[in-house]
């Protein structure tokens, strides 16, 4: 396996003009963070977005790691989440600047809100979910948040938001690899502005094992995780591998030295059956 830089990683562009890096690292509870990754990551391999939530417990933690790292916070694309727990316009606002304080910053790049659903009591969930918005676009008028978006919303969340609202969300973060392609989805995305985000792109590691990927893995000397990215990379989605490996972590930046051929990518675009490893969204009003 050959190693190329990967400080000139490509960027695509938001909808206010800002340009988030096509690749990111994800961080998650339950083993999903170490600071010395972190760190590997930012000063070794040049990684300049980073993907987390205060769902994860690791904000304090990772604002620490990126400080020590010396890299200048202008230089990084610098994602969080708020939790349903504090949604409601009063809430989401304390809970963005509580968030920007732990980590010891002063806004984020994108704030989105984690999922459609939350469970207050005496209020629908389309709603919570526009008083909680009103927050964020305050927070974007006041440029705590760079840009603000949503995950896990699909099309009817995202009409509702639209008709309740003023700004479309730059972002929507959802789950994408070759498992589980929400390709109307995406195609609303990209008709309304909406920068589609793909995470758990290796499936949480399920897909690392199909055939069709070693194949590919096989015939461009390549790794699976690299075969996967790259897929996502070429569809023009944003995506955001996790790691707490160094050697993955190296691994899963270096995808922009090779190319898939179409008949690759028409192999990876068949193997759609719908399943999600993290959590569906389906079912939410
Ligand atoms: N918005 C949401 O609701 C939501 C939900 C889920 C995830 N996310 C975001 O998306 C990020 C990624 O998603 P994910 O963690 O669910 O899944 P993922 O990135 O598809 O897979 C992570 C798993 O694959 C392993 N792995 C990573 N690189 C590898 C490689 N090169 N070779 C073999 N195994 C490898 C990791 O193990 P090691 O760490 O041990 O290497 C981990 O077990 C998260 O960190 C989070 O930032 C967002």
């Amino acid at each position: 396996m050959s190693f190329e830089p990967v400080l000139s990683c490509p960027t695509v562009p938001l909808s206010n003009g800002l340009q988030i890096p096509i690749v990111g690292l994800g961080t998650s509870h339950y083993g999903g963070y170490s600071h010395d990754s972190i760190m590997y990551a930012l000063t070794e391999c040049g990684v300049r977005h980073i993907d987390t939530a205060k769902r994860y417990s690791c904000e304090e933690k990772l604002g620490k790691a990126i400080r020590e790292s010396g890299v200048v916070r202008s230089d990084l694309w610098l994602t969080n989440k708020l939790w349903p727990g504090d949604y409601t316009y009063k809430a989401a606002k304390k809970a963005c600047l509580d968030s920007c304080s732990l980590m010891g910053v002063e806004y984020f790049d994108l704030y989105l809100m984690h999922w459609p659903e939350s469970s207050q009591p005496h209020c629908s969930n389309r709603e919570m979910r526009a008083d909680t918005w009103r927050a964020l676009e305050e927070l974007y008028k006041e440029g705590v948040c760079r840009a603000i978006g949503v995950s896990n919303f699909l099309i009817h969340h995202l009409e509702q938001l639209k008709e309740d609202s003023s700004v479309i969300p730059h972002v929507n973060q959802v789950e994408y690899h070759p498992f589980q392609q929400p390709n109307h989805l995406m195609e609303y995305c990209r008709q309304e502005g909406i920068v589609f985000e793909g995470y758990s792109p290796l499936a949480k590691g399920q897909v690392l094992s199909n055939p069709t990927v070693l194949q590919i893995a096989e015939k461009h000397r390549r790794t699976p995780a690299q075969i996967c990215i790259r897929w996502s990379i070429q569809n023009g989605v944003v995506t955001i591998p996790k790691s707490i490996k160094k050697k993955r972590i190296q691994e899963n930046c270096q995808v922009f030295g090779f190319q898939l051929e179409g008949a690759d990518m028409a192999a990876l675009g068949r193997l759609h059956d719908g399943r999600h490893v993290t959590w569906d969204p389906t079912n939410v009003e």
